[in-house]
């Protein structure tokens, strides 16, 4: 599936329809070059779940968690993942659960460690503004995508 963002309220506004759709137990990967809106997105995505006070892009952390009454929210940037033996070390792992939603930036970086995502979301630039490319990896995935599809 795929849709044009012509400025960052679309992106918003893309983020806040995925906050609706997304359940429990989902993985999310977000690509796409530096400033193609992966925060932008996943920062709306977490704002319409509930999140207040100030979202932090995990780019020294790797991961920011919030948890909204029982659902725990996983922010991920794996820009700065270089060693895949980091991944054991960290726990990394114990934050993909069925009580948990993980959003996942630079996948890429973590392949081969990194649990198999239900969606996998590209933003690309396209003139001012950016593409948004949505692809289910599961059913899970697939029936959220359906779901999103008719939230215009
Ligand atoms: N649909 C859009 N059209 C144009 N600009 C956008 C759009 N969505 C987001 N932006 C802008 O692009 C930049 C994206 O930055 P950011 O979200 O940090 O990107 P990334 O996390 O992919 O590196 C921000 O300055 C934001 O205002
Ligand atoms: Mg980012």
């Amino acid at each position: 599936m795929q849709e044009f963002l012509p400025d960052e309220p679309a992106t918003q506004a893309a983020g806040a329809r995925l906050a609706q759709v997304l359940k429990p137990g989902m993985v999310m990967t977000l690509s796409g070059d530096l400033g193609a809106g992966k925060t932008t997105l996943t920062r709306a995505i977490l704002r319409s779940m509930g999140v207040n006070g100030r979202i932090k892009s995990p780019t020294y952390s790797l991961v920011e968690p919030y948890v909204i009454s029982n659902l725990y929210l996983y922010h991920f940037d794996f820009y700065r993942f270089e060693d895949p033996d980091e991944w054991e070390a960290s726990g990394f792992r114990d934050c993909f659960r069925e009580d948990s939603i993980c959003l996942i930036e630079w996948p890429e970086k973590a392949a081969g460690s990194l649990p198999a995502p239900d969606i996998a979301l590209t933003l690309s630039w396209v003139g001012e503004g950016r593409s948004l490319q949505l692809n289910a990896l599961s059913k899970a995935g697939k029936l959220c995508l359906n779901q999103y599809a008719q939230l215009t």
